[in-house]
C-alpha cells in the first residue's frame, strides 16, 4: 500500500491497510523488547502532539513512540497555549507548521477537526480522537491485542458494551472489526445506541446476559458521566446492574475470552475492580501495544527508513 498522507479514521481502510499497521507494529514490539529499544528510523523528523482535550494513554504513548524512533517530539498543552487567548485551531497549526513540523497528532472535541487540519497542512495528520467521530489509533491497538490472542478475525465474535452513540472508540473498532471479517455485536440501553445502527452491520442486544456467554471479546466503554445529567440512562447504579462487567458476568464468559477497555475506566460502574484486574483483562496489554502501534503509524506516515 502506498501510504496516504494522513490517518483520519478506520472507516475508509481495507482489511489489507489495517494489516499493514498491525504487521509493522509486531516488528516494533520486538524493538521495544531490546535492552536499548531505539531505532534511528525517524531521525531528523519533528512530530507535534496537539491535544485540545485531556489524554493520558494516547499522548504519552505517541511521545514514547516518537522517541523510540529517534524523532523529536513537541507536546502542545491547550491550557498554557495562546488558544486560551482566542487563537483558532487553524492559526495554531499554521504557526506550528511554520516552525517546520513534519507531523501533527491531533485530539479535539469537534468531529472533523483532524480532517480540517489535514486539508490545510502539508504535515501529515493523525487523528487521536475527534469528538464522537473516530479514534483510529485506539482501534488499531485494540485490533492488535485481539490478533495476539486469537490469531485471526475470521471466526471472532466481539461485543462492545456501552455508550455507542457518543463513542469514537466504538465506531473505529466496529469499522476495523468488520473490515477484518469479525462478527460484531453491541449491547446498551436503547438511548445509547445510534438511530441508524443497522448501517454499521452489527447485531444489537439490550440485555447483556443474553450475549455475554457467546463472545470471544468483550469491550466495555467508559460511561461518560458528564452525559448522565442529560438523562440518557436512569442512574449509574442501574447502569452497573444491567450493563456492568461484574465478577458474576465475567465468570460466565467463554474460557479463552478476553475483556478489553480503552481507558480511562470507571471502576465499579462499567467494570468492577476485580474484573479490570482479573485474569481475563487485557487492559494493560492494550496500553503496551499502544506504543508499538503508534511507532508503526508514525513510521508509515512520516516515511520512515530502515537503516541497515
Ligand atoms: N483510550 C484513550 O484514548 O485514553 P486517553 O484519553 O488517556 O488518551
Amino acid at each position: 500500500m502506498a501510504p496516504k498522507k494522513d490517518l483520519l479514521g478506520i472507516e475508509n481502510l481495507t482489511g489489507k491497510d489495517i494489516s499493514q499497521y498491525l504487521d509493522l507494529a509486531d516488528e516494533f514490539l520486538k524493538v521495544l523488547a531490546r535492552p536499548i529499544p531505539i531505532v534511528p528510523a525517524l531521525r531528523g523528523k519533528t512530530i507535534l502532539t496537539l491535544f485540545f482535550e485531556p489524554s493520558t494513554r494516547t499522548q504519552i504513548s505517541f511521545s514514547i513512540a516518537a522517541k523510540r524512533l529517534s524523532a523529536d517530539i513537541v507536546n502542545f498543552s491547550r491550557a498554557t497555549s495562546s488558544v486560551s487567548k482566542g487563537e483558532t485551531l487553524l492559526d495554531t497549526a499554521r504557526n506550528i507548521e511554520a516552525m517546520k513540523v513534519d507531523g501533527v497528532i491531533v485530539r479535539h472535541s469537534a468531529c472533523g477537526a483532524a480532517k480540517f487540519l489535514a486539508e490545510q497542512l502539508e504535515a501529515f495528520v493523525i487523528n487521536a480522537g475527534d469528538g464522537c467521530h473516530e479514534h483510529p489509533t485506539q482501534a488499531l491497538l485494540d485490533l492488535m491485542t485481539m490478533k495476539q490472542h486469537f490469531g485471526s478475525f475470521k471466526d471472532l465474535n466481539a461485543l462492545i458494551i456501552g455508550d455507542i452513540t457518543h463513542s469514537r472508540v466504538a465506531r473505529s473498532n466496529i469499522f476495523g472489526l468488520r473490515a477484518l471479517g469479525a462478527r460484531v455485536s453491541i449491547c446498551a440501553p436503547p438511548t445509547l445506541i445510534p438511530l441508524e445502527i443497522e448501517k454499521f452491520g452489527v447485531n444489537v442486544f439490550y440485555n447483556l446476559d443474553d450475549i455475554i456467554s457467546d463472545v470471544d471479546v468483550v469491550m466495555a466503554l467508559r460511561i461518560q458521566l458528564e452525559r448522565q445529567e442529560t438523562g440518557l440512562f436512569p442512574s449509574v447504579r442501574e447502569y452497573r446492574n444491567l450493563y456492568g462487567l461484574t465478577r458474576e458476568r465475567a465468570a460466565r464468559m467463554k474460557p479463552k475470552s478476553i475483556i478489553m477497555h480503552p481507558g480511562p475506566t470507571n471502576r465499579g460502574i462499567e467494570i468492577d475492580p476485580d474484573v479490570a484486574d482479573g485474569a481475563k483483562s487485557v487492559i494493560l496489554e492494550q496500553v503496551k501495544n499502544g506504543v508499538a502501534i503508534r511507532m508503526a503509524i508514525l513510521f508509515i506516515h512520516a516515511g520512515g527508513k530502515i537503516e541497515s
